[in-house]
């Protein structure tokens, strides 16, 4: 993370908050409330298929998304950029300052990690006790609906059952949260959208998703992108060379192949700009795949020795 404005690939828009620019034992950091965290920086995302389509189809007819595929294929650099493409007006309104005046007009993403304690006050709120008193505190997804932002429950199928079934009444057309302890119902504003995703490839029997949760959403799948494509994101994105980038792709390609001998998952898009990363830093090819593909992916001594043969057969150093 860079210590400059940008966190995670967003940044404030105008109007800094009191809270903006926190110190802390001389260190500066960013913090923003759930509502003005926006987007408003171009993150990279390289369409695959036609799921930014499906995406802006699914928001402007209100409908939850569920994104699901395995890890490192980019659902999460995918949200981040719909958040950011839907927040852009088509007609750029500047203001006398020359300033994008819409820019405050963006749409909030609000991300929230699923686990097995995660509880429905985790996400819809509760009541603490300081000096003053008691006080109602809304969590994220309280917050996201009342703001109309995109809430984007990641893993989805890690939260517990009585958690999940939470979203009901918002991923249908009813649209409400009821929020039990202060006995009041809320409704989303225009421009709140449930994006949930979820990896299928490592999930139980016991920890699949409801049907009854399911099937409020329509499903975009995600898979490793071609090797053409691959090879461009690894190449924006770790900044090693074009024919680096296609080599690294290329050992993807063959790596996923070895799936069914032992391999739960082949490698990553992310697990390849690692690998890029470390090579346009100065680190040899070879050592370079070795810690990140070899080495990151399984710890199973002959798959790893298979994958280091692909690894030699495609790079000479
Ligand atoms: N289509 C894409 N365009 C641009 N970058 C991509 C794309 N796909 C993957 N990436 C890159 O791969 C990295 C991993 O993607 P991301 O974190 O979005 O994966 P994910 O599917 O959310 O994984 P997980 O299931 O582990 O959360 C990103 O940081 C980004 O650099
Ligand atoms: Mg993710």
């Amino acid at each position: 993370m860079n210590n400059g404005s940008d966190f995670c690939g967003a940044t404030a828009t105008s109007n800094p908050t009191k809270e903006r620019m926190a110190k802390n034992n001389n260190t500066f950091y960013n913090q923003f409330t759930i509502e003005e965290y926006y987007i408003n920086k171009e993150p990279f995302y390289l369409p695959v298929a036609d799921e930014m389509q499906l995406f802006e189809a699914a928001y402007n007819g209100q409908i939850p998304i569920l994104l699901k595929g395995p890890t490192g294929t980019g659902k999460t650099r995918f949200v981040e950029y719909m958040a950011w493409k839907l927040s852009r007006p088509l007609t750029i309104v500047k203001n006398n300052q020359g300033k994008d005046s819409n820019a405050k007009n963006g749409i909030p993403l609000v991300t929230i990690a699923c686990h097995e304690d995660l509880t429905a006050s985790d996400l819809v709120g509760r009541y603490l006790l300081d000096a003053e008193g008691t006080r109602w505190m809304d969590g994220p997804l309280a917050r996201a609906v009342k703001s109309g932002a995109i809430c984007y429950l990641d893993e989805i199928v890690e939260a517990r059952k009585d958690t999940t079934v939470l979203i009901h009444p918002l991923a249908d057309h009813r649209r409400t949260l009821p929020v039990e302890k202060q006995g009041i119902v809320l409704e989303a504003k225009k421009g709140f959208q449930l994006v949930i995703s979820y990896n299928p490839g490592y999930q139980s029997a016991l920890k699949d998703l409801k049907e009854s949760t399911r099937q409020r959403f329509i499903a975009i799948e995600f898979s490793p992108p071609p090797p053409a494509v691959e090879a461009e994101i690894i190449r924006k994105e770790s900044g090693c060379t074009a024919a680096h980038a296609r080599s690294l792709a290329k050992l993807g390609e063959k790596v996923r192949n070895l799936q069914d001998h032992g391999l739960k998952e082949g490698a990553s898009t992310r697990i390849l700009i690692y690998a890029g990363k470390l090579i346009s830093q100065g680190i040899s090819p070879k050592r370079a795949c070795h810690v990140s593909v070899v080495w990151g992916i399984t710890d199973d001594a002959e798959v790893q020795r298979s994958v280091e043969e692909i690894v030699t057969a495609i790079f000479a150093n």
